[in-house]
């Protein structure tokens, strides 16, 4: 297999193509050079890349819209954000946690020093030469520790829900590469000394090894199992932390692939958004917490999930059976995406070329045979996987099918994708969201009037 590295360049000042060519060692790395946003995407239609280098002077599709929909698309991929300057920052209102937040995973300062350059590109490619910054067991309780960004997952502070003890080491992040440890494994939370160093460190998020993201998952649905039938936590906190250990779970997919026990946890995951959403009177309340609308593909499904559960409880279905398999169905309606390449994630659906759009139409099937391994995948759940974009009028795909013979719930995750798209593409809450959609005669053709009726209902 070749080693040499595949980079993309971004920069609308084409005399960095000079500097660039001569910085990389043709050896190493092969090194594509965009001027506009646009081109980004043009040259990932063609190619896969591990890393994109992109200035924040990027226009056409602007540098943050690139950045955005890149992450979005494959959260994998490496971006490096280039500045000239942090003047320049300020001037555009911004700083480097905007960045960071906004997905980049460095940020590099121009001109650039070539020598750290290379050395940061080294360690992405090769982070086991940066196995003296790993942690060790004997690491202690209050001291700093010299431990890379990159081995981190990030919680909000205020999404945390302590427990009676941690079953993962809990950190806080200092600066760059620095962290100290606040609770080690197996300990009790002393909410005190936490409370006192969040002030003193004016501190907003906890971090894990993200080698230790099972273990949260599994704590974090424990606590939320216990915090549903609490009516003293106001239900903000209990979707924020549905929201968040769903998208953790969708995460860790990604990350190891698909294993039994994080769909058993994402499962029960399910079993807590349907016992939530059962005890709502009010369900537009729920919906209108809705506002904070994030261009992640792990938000798209859990969105997808929620929306789906509030259908089924306003058509008041019994079997508790179905409404699971809908829930579990609406976050892995997507997964065939994994096996997709790059340039196809990338680009919006209505943007590809007709080849290409061919082989985007096998997303649901390959979705199917990806679960088709685990016992826990119900025959429904591989039907909405495999229907949902298909369509009562049968202009859907992958094959086409329609009237009677498109299974109802598969309909629902249809009509909720739908939905869901519309709130993130055009960064609006649901209810712009449902009167764009119903502003088109032709959408109302693609599902049954009685999903698109029931949730109408939601939102009134
Ligand atoms: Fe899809
Ligand atoms: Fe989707």
């Amino acid at each position: 297999m070749s080693s040499i590295k595949r980079i993309l360049v971004s920069d609308p000042n084409p005399e960095y193509k000079k500097i660039i060519t001569r910085i990389f060692d043709a050896n190493t790395y092969t090194v594509d050079f965009a001027l506009t946003g646009q081109e980004v995407q043009a040259f990932c239609h063609k190619k896969e890349y591990q890393i994109i280098i992109l200035d924040l002077a990027t226009q056409d599709h602007s540098a943050f819209t690139v950045l955005k929909y890149l992450k979005s698309m494959h959260p994998s991929l490496k971006i490096f954000f280039t500045i000239p300057d942090k003047k320049n920052l300020s001037e555009r209102s911004l700083n480097e946690k905007d960045i960071m937040n906004a997905g980049a995973n460095n940020i590099i300062y121009k001109p650039y020093n070539v020598q750290s350059l290379l050395s940061i590109l080294s360690k992405e490619f090769h982070p086991s030469l940066n196995a003296s910054t790993s942690p060790s067991e004997s690491e202690k309780v209050g001291k700093e520790l010299k431990i890379k960004d990159d081995l981190f997952t990030k919680i909000k502070i205020d999404e945390f829900f302590s427990g009676s003890s941690c079953i993962f080491d809990l950190f806080a992040r200092l600066k760059k590469d620095h962290y100290v440890k606040m609770l080690e494994k197996g300990n009790y939370f002393d909410s005190k000394r936490i409370t006192e160093f969040i002030k003193d460190k004016k501190i907003d998020y906890f971090y894990f090894l993200t080698k230790e993201r099972n273990a949260y998952i599994v704590l974090m649905n424990k606590i939320i199992e216990k915090s549903i039938s609490m009516p003293q936590i106001p239900i903000e906190n209990k979707i924020k932390n549905i929201k968040n250990i769903s998208e953790k779970i969708l995460e860790e997919i990604h990350a190891v692939g698909l294993k039994n026990d994080l769909v058993e946890e994402g499962k029960k995951l399910c079993q807590q958004i349907h016992e939530l959403v059962s005890k709502e009177k009010e369900l537009y309340k729920t919906l209108s917490l809705f506002k904070e609308i994030s261009y992640s593909c792990y938000y798209h499904s859990f969105l997808v999930s929620f929306l789906a559960t509030l259908i089924c409880k306003q058509l008041e279905w019994g079997a508790n059976s179905t409404i699971i398999n809908i829930i579990l169905g609406g976050m892995l309606h997507d997964i065939g995406k994994l096996k997709l390449k790059m340039n196809i994630l990338v680009t919006p659906p209505w943007k590809l070329d007709s080849a290409q759009f061919e082989i985007y139409k096998n997303h649901p099937i390959i979705g199917v045979k990806l679960l088709e391994k685990f016992p826990i995948i119900s025959n429904e759940i591989s039907q909405i996987v495999l229907q949902h974009h298909e369509t009562i009028n049968r202009k859907g795909f992958p094959n086409g099918i329609g009237g009677a013979k498109l299974y109802l719930p598969a309909q629902i995750i249809g009509f909720v994708d739908t939905i869901a798209n519309l709130m993130i593409n055009n960064q609006v809450e649901v209810k712009k969201a449902f009167a764009l959609f119903i502003e088109k005669k032709e959408n109302t053709e693609l599902y049954d009037g009685k999903i698109i009726a029931a949730f109408y209902k939601c939102l009134t």
